[in-house]
């Protein structure tokens, strides 16, 4: 007697499932979910990828990430380019969230004062030797990168690179997010800094 009791309940509870699934246009009526969209990811394991790279989500990641990036001389070595009239600005890589250039720099090209928007940053010198002037609340700073020198700063940093030496230089920057925006400032004679747009 208790197989026409089982019976029911299974009866039941298919009832519901319906119930709750779909409604009368056949429409998902109780939200979607992971198993709704894509299939249930236990049905097929073998499809599921294992060699995603890990991306960087941390500012010392990205530090991590141009360190790695700077010592994979023959990554960066080959879309080096001097050019006359500009820098050379080469993409190396893209990531979620950011993206990492190799600009190349010939004596005397300059970067100018500006910031990046909204976009923090990591960059690091590969090649010869680059001086960087900062303007922040504490004053005017000057550095010279050379090799392995790496700054790392925040939205809204403010600072000019040059190539002051007598050598060419290279140098990877990794921009988060990627970079849209560059904001660029003259400086008049008493070395004020002010808006350029
Ligand atoms: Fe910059």
């Amino acid at each position: 007697m208790r197989m026409p009791r089982s019976r029911k309940r299974n009866r039941d509870r298919k009832k519901h499932a319906a119930a709750v699934t779909a409604g009368p246009a056949g429409k998902w009526i109780d939200g979607l979910s992971d198993v709704s969209i894509a299939g249930d990811p236990l049905a097929f394991p073998h499809l599921a990828r294992t060699d995603l790279p890990a991306h960087p989500t941390t500012i010392g990641g990205y530090a991590q990430l141009v360190r790695e990036i700077a010592a994979d001389r023959a990554r960066w070595e080959p879309l080096v380019r001097y050019d006359a009239l500009t820098r050379w600005y080469a993409r190396l890589e893209t990531g979620p969230g950011y993206e990492v250039w190799l600009l190349s720099w010939l004596p005397g090209q300059s970067s100018g004062f500006h910031d990046h928007g909204r976009s923090a940053g990591v960059m690091t010198v590969v090649q010869g030797e680059l001086t960087e002037r900062s303007l922040t609340g504490e004053g005017e700073a000057t550095r010279t990168l050379a090799p392995g020198g790496q700054r790392v700063y925040s939205a809204g940093y403010l600072h000019e690179v040059v190539n002051a030496a007598l050598e060419p230089a290279v140098s990877v920057h990794l921009y988060t997010p990627g970079l849209v925006e560059m904001n660029h400032y003259a400086q008049d004679r008493e070395r004020s800094v002010t808006a350029d747009r």
